[in-house]
């Protein structure tokens, strides 16, 4: 949520700059701004509207040698919390008369209190937002060393902040902070970047260094060097990311998110690779770091997730309970924490986060910790917050995932579910013959997904004939009732179209008294235990005269018989169906977006990592 980057260094920091704010403008895109220090001097440009429209203005009213020739810079790209999304509002926001300049991810919780205390202090606020406070709090506090400054001041805030700081009276230097939102520090050769995430970095290094809650760092071309607010010197480890730049480009698909709906085959290659054991039908998950012992002792799952995490976290439930015979409670995040939940030692709470610094998700991840609970992360970006905290789970390795609504990150979760509940359910009921049988489907995964990628062209002619609707149901039952919200919630975050997920069964209990020709269902109808039931559901669509577009399974007439559109997809068994099935929701959401003229990678109101509760 919101995008920072920095440079110091010996290039020109406004391109640098502005290929950062690109590749993080995902993460919120109604304004943006940079200031640029150079000759002692800080340049301030901000604007409402996407960063394109930033680039135009730092043409249009920056003088060239400033443009060209600054060294230092830090950039934002805003989703807001506090204040429209005016130019105002935009950061950077200034204080001691424009010569110190800050960028903030997070919500300063005690800013009314400050914003008051400074103001009594004759202090000039000029926006509505909760940063400017801590702007104008650190130039207070300014005597000379920039750090202490910044120390000094977050000593006094309440809340969630990942800052970067410049001034005037400290060229040579950037400043930056966090706690509660992600930063990290790119190391080049005589140049440092700093930036939200490494997607703004890995263009210019691969070695990073993640902060963490409670850093303060001095940023200068050399590095950084970290401390605690307390002025301890702390260690910080060099890590080295992964994945190359291009993994983090359209590579010629017209969106982020197209390219990583085709992405799935390899990035679920990538998440079961070497996690399969084929002589004992078992996964091989190390990074849950539990003991035989520890897995047997497992009583119950609880799984805490947010949006479509939630989702695969829902699957997860039919796997587990399938599988290993565990109960198993999904739980929306945000409301964990505040529901008494009864949680001891026997008790494994998996936190989904394909970003791993979802605010909600990680409350929930404290909560399980304080109430002694084990507590794992399924998270996709590495050295993430969740990840860290939680110290043990498994990665998706799906890759950078981009587009805001999330894709390859929904079909690996539930991969990792799908191995997670294998390996549980071998250590409890499950023969090696099952878990053989099991292993088999799930290496066959990418292949089936490949198959459903090879529809994309039917299925973007039915998107044409429903592009133009108002609303859409889905309907699924058991095991793909988690994937009929899936796929309604990937409609209507992209195409704007009203659209709910129901168990099939649930319909007939109320929503079928809005059915009419104008109202389409797309009905699960993959031929799985069950699936007989919701062709009857489908049929009373039919009947109060919604056309129903089923998703089945190939060579299933009878399912053909009930639908007015039919997607086909490969027979799988319940436990990959929804991976395979999510697959073709996707492309049929992304078609409609597309048809309608949607900003597919970036809808409106939303951002791709959620940090704020
Ligand atoms: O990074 P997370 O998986 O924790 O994010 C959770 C949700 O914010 C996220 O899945 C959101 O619902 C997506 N936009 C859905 O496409």
């Amino acid at each position: 949520m919101c995008g920072i980057v920095g440079y110091i260094g010996k290039r020109n920091a406004t391109d640098i700059l502005i290929s950062g704010l690109r590749r993080l403008e995902y993460r919120g895109y109604d304004s943006a701004g940079l200031a640029l220090l150079s000759d002692d001097k800080i340049t301030l440009v901000k604007q409402t509207g996407k960063v394109a429209a930033l680039e135009q203005r730092l043409k249009e009213s920056v003088a060239s040698d400033v443009r060209e020739h600054s060294c230092i810079g830090i950039a934002h790209t805003r989703w807001a919390t506090h204040g429209l999304p005016t130019e105002a509002n935009a950061h950077p926001h200034t204080a001691d008369n424009g010569d110190l300049a800050l960028v903030h991810n997070g919500i300063i919780e005690n800013f009314a209190d400050l914003r008051r205390q400074l103001e009594s202090h004759g202090c000039i606020f000029t926006s509505q937002t909760d940063t400017e406070a801590l702007a104008h709090l650190i130039s207070t506090f300014d005597e000379g060393d920039l750090l202490a400054a910044v120390s000094l001041a977050l000593k006094r805030v309440q809340g969630t902040y990942g800052i970067a700081v410049i001034s005037a009276r400290h060229p040579g230097q950037i400043v930056v902070a966090r706690r509660g939102s992600p930063l990290v520090v790119g190391i080049g050769e005589s140049e440092t970047i700093i930036a939200s995430d490494v997607s703004a970095i890995v263009a210019h290094t691969r070695q990073v260094v993640y902060l963490q809650d409670g850093d303060v760092a001095l940023i200068t071309e050399n590095g950084p060097q970290v401390y605690t607010l307390e002025n301890a010197a702390v260690d910080r480890a060099v890590s080295k990311v992964e994945w190359e730049v291009d993994a983090a480009e359209k590579g010629g698909f017209a969106h982020f998110m197209l390219k990583e709906i085709f992405e799935q085959p390899a990035a679920l290659q990538n998440t079961i690779r070497g996690r399969l054991d084929m002589a004992l039908g078992t996964a091989i998950l190390s990074g849950l770091n539990l003991t035989a012992r520890e897995l047997a002792a497992i009583r119950r799952l609880v799984i805490v997730a947010c949006g479509t995490s939630l989702h695969a976290g829902m699957v997860g439930k039919y796997l587990f309970e399938g599988l290993a015979d565990l109960p198993t409670d999904p739980e929306q995040a945000a409301e964990f924490r505040y529901c008494n939940p009864i949680l001891g030692a026997d008790d494994l709470v998996v936190a989904i986060s394909q970003s791993g610094e979802t605010a909600d998700t990680l409350a929930a991840v404290r909560e399980g910790m304080q109430k002694g609970a084990l507590v794992a992360g399924l998270c996709n970006v590495v050295g993430s917050t969740i990840a860290r905290e939680t110290g043990r789970g498994v990665y998706l390795h799906a890759g950078p995932e981009i587009g805001v609504a999330s894709t390859k990150a929904f079909t690996a979760q539930v991969t990792v579910l799908l191995m997670m509940a294998l390996k549980l359910g071998r250590s409890r009921r499950l023969s090696r013959e099952a878990g053989l049988s099991l292993c088999e489907e799930i290496n066959r995964i990418p292949e089936m997904i490949g198959r459903v990628l090879e529809e994309n062209e039917r299925i973007a002619s039915i998107a044409e004939k429903y592009a133009g609707c108002n609303n859409a149901f889905f309907i699924g039952r058991g095991i793909l009732y988690p994937t009929a919200l899936e796929g309604a919630l990937k409609l209507k975050e992209i195409s704007y179209i009203h659209a709910e997920g129901y168990q099939a069964a649930e319909l007939k209990h109320g929503p079928i008294a809005l059915l009419d020709k104008k109202l389409p269902v797309i009905a699960l109808l993959n031929d799985i235990p069950g699936k007989e039931k919701t062709l009857g559901n489908a049929q009373e669509c039919i009947a109060r005269s919604a056309p129903v577009i089923g998703i089945l399974t190939e060579g299933d007439h009878e399912a053909e018989q009930v639908s007015t559109d039919v997607i086909r997809l490969p027979r799988t068994s319940a436990y990959t169906a929804p991976v395979i099935t999510a697959a073709a929701l996707q492309l049929f959401a992304y078609h409609v977006a597309r048809l309608r003229g949607c900003e597919i990678d970036q809808p409106r109101n939303l951002a791709k990592s959620v940090t704020v509760e």
